[in-house]
């Protein structure tokens, strides 16, 4: 059997816009801010955006996100 392992998470740094959590409508532009400011998990984000977990199905694709964030950000995560 020929398997292959696909990586979708590092495409993700190329997206500049998409809602990442539909419930709270937090986009793009919010979760990276949220990294700028220090956020390194999806229940940071949420925190910094004044909301909360809803359904959960976020979490996983803004702790991507924020994976690509630091990735294309070395100098402001070692700033911290
Ligand atoms: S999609 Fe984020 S809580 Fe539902």
């Amino acid at each position: 059997m020929n398997c292959k392992v696909i990586d979708i998470h590092s495409q993700l740094a190329h997206i500049n816009f998409m809602i990442h959590c539909i419930c709270n409508n937090i986009n793009t532009a919010k979760v990276d801010a949220a990294a700028a400011n220090g956020a390194e998990t999806a229940a940071c984000v949420q925190r910094a955006c004044g909301t909360k977990f809803n359904c959960g199905q976020c979490r996983v694709d803004i702790d991507a996100r924020l994976r690509a964030w630091r990735i294309a950000n070395p100098a402001l995560e070692a700033a911290e």
